[in-house]
């Protein structure tokens, strides 16, 4: 096994057996609690038009997701991870689309595998990464093209696991990026990320402190055909 961090968006090619999508802000955070809360599958779409004529096509489905971090109008959900209730998604197909988050997704879509990556599911992503004998690439979704620390600190946390022959120079960089990180993770991100601040400052506080939580489920969203479903 071999592990590459890709600190920006890229567009994978089928060589990569394994990629694991990272947007701990707040995209990946947000699928993971939404399957964990009981949704059978969330669809990434690139637009907000493929969502509504998704919704057209298919009327039970609910639309979630964000434009410049709030709910999308006559959406069903926004992307905060905790307002994917039980009451709200259990057994209901989700069609997501966020700024960062779902478009890194669907650039993976050249890979053997997809699985979704956050803190909160960090254990089971390791496992998954541990049992691939292939090569594997965390996709960091960043931030308008540019690098997000929050997902290379995911990178880094997940990578920091595996032997040094193991890893690229990218992997290397996060590990060192992520044990140089201070705890408490919360404060470490609003203190120091980018997309934390905003968020925090336009009333999502809570989100990026719930994003900060380490395996709060042990669950692995899973891609198969059109979405992520629990793996
Ligand atoms: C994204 O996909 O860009 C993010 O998840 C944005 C957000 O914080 O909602």
């Amino acid at each position: 096994m071999k592990i590459k961090v890709n600190f920006l968006p890229v567009e994978l090619s089928g060589e990569v057996d394994l990629a694991v999508v990272v947007d701990v802000l707040r995209a990946t955070s947000t699928i993971v609690t939404a399957l964990h809360a009981g949704a059978s599958r969330v669809m990434p779409v690139e637009t907000v038009e493929e969502a509504f004529a998704t919704k057209r096509r298919e009327p039970r489905v609910l639309l979630a997701g964000e434009r410049g971090g709030h709910m999308i109008p006559r959406f069903d959900l926004g992307n905060s991870p905790l307002d994917f209730t039980e009451e709200l998604v259990r057994g209901r197909e989700i069609v997501m689309t966020t700024t960062n988050g779902t478009p890194a997704a669907l650039r993976s879509k050249g890979a053997g595998k997809i699985v979704a990556a956050s803190f909160l599911n960090l254990a089971r992503v390791i496992e998954e990464i541990g049992n691939e004998p292939g090569l594997v690439a965390i996709q960091c979704a960043g931030s308008g093209g540019q690098f997000s620390m929050e997902d290379v600190l995911l990178a880094g946390a997940a990578a920091s696991v595996f032997e040094d022959r193991l890893l690229d120079d990218a992997s290397r960089a996060a590990v060192f990026l992520f044990r140089s990180a201070n705890v408490p993770l919360d404060r470490f991100l609003v203190d120091h990320c980018e997309h934390a601040k905003k968020l925090s400052s336009i009333g999502y506080f809570e989100d990026v402190a719930f994003c900060a939580k380490i395996n709060m489920y042990d669950l692995l969203p899973v891609w198969r055909e059109n979405g992520f479903v629990r793996g």
